[in-house]
């Protein structure tokens, strides 16, 4: 498997496994499926509300903790109900207890919002105590990402962010190499949004391989140099996806899809202040 060396020299596989929307009782069913496929990467959160079901899976695999890489994510703590660093801490601590595990690969903070700064410096201790052994955001934009950068002491190694065919973030990415943060994808299919399966231009280029469309999307996103975390609950799709590294999309393929970028989200705008309210209102400990 193809890796990308992060900003503290820790490997992280290009490709991993999401569980997102995956239910708790499915989910160690779905992991060891994605493991026995031969993922090494898997990707949860305290919100997706699995993490103890990914954490089973891990055992029932008997997969050496070196040779896997998991990343977990910090939900936006309440300032008002305690101190936002213990607060942090505990959570994390809740997160490891749940998934069966003595340290994680990558700890995130999933939203931009609240006190994130003292989830950073919650963050900064974790990795320095090697609970973590990198630690990065997700959803930042780059004007948030920078002041963040700015006013702490570690570099986030990681912004998990929206990217797909129609929302590229190539700007985004730019910004964040001269950084020194590695571009992970959420949503690399789009979850499916805008037909992104029967793509017109994706399919005559998946055509064009003997390749499914998830295929070249996802060796699109490789060959930027993203990292993805395609989800699927379907043994014959994890094996798909898994099966992009024996073929490259020549640049007018590249550019073909670099043209089908709409610059906007197919999600939800993390600026819309009722999106962040609503975000904000959610609990996750
Ligand atoms: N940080 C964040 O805020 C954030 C937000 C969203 C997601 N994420 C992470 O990113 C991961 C991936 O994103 P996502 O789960 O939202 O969506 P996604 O990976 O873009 O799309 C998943 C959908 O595509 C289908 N699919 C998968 N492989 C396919 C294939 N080869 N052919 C046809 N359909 C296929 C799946 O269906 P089946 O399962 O039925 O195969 C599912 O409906 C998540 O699981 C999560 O770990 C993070």
């Amino acid at each position: 498997m193809k890796s990308v060396t992060l900003n503290n020299g820790v490997e992280m596989p290009i490709l991993g496994f999401g569980v997102f929307q995956i239910a708790e009782e499915e989910t160690q069913t779905a992991v060891e499926a994605a493991l026995a496929a031969g993922y090494r990467h898997l990707d949860t959160a305290a919100s997706y509300g699995n993490e103890a079901a990914v954490g089973a899976a891990i055992k029932a695999s008997g997969i050496a903790r070196e040779d896997l890489f998991v990343t977990t994510k910090l939900w936006i703590q309440h300032a008002p109900a305690g101190s936002v660093y213990d607060d942090s801490r505990r959570s994390f601590h809740n997160s490891l207890q749940r998934l069966g595990l003595d340290y994680v690969d990558l700890y995130l903070i999933h939203q931009p919002f609240g006190d994130y700064y003292s989830e950073w410096r919650a963050m900064q201790d974790l990795n320095k105590e090697g609970r973590a052994r990198a630690i990065g955001v997700s959803n930042f934009h780059p004007d948030r990402l920078v002041d963040l950068i700015d006013h702490n002491e570690i570099v986030p190694a990681v912004n998990q962010i929206e990217t797909h065919p129609f929302h590229q973030r190539a700007a985004d990415q730019e910004l964040m190499r001269g950084r020194g943060v590695q571009i992970e994808s959420w949503g690399p299919f789009a979850e499916g949004k805008n037909n992104l399966f029967s793509d017109p231009v994706l399919s005559a280029i998946a055509a064009a391989h003997g390749k499914s469309v998830a295929q070249v999307v996802l060796r699109w996103m490789i060959q930027r140099d993203v990292v993805v975390i395609p989800k699927s609950v379907r043994p014959e799709r994890m094996a798909q996806n898994l099966d992009v590294f024996g073929f490259t999309l020549t640049d007018e393929q590249m550019n073909q899809i670099t043209a089908l970028d709409t610059g906007a989200s197919l999600f939800f705008d993390h600026r819309d202040p009722a999106m962040v309210s609503w975000l904000g209102g959610r609990r996750y400990s």
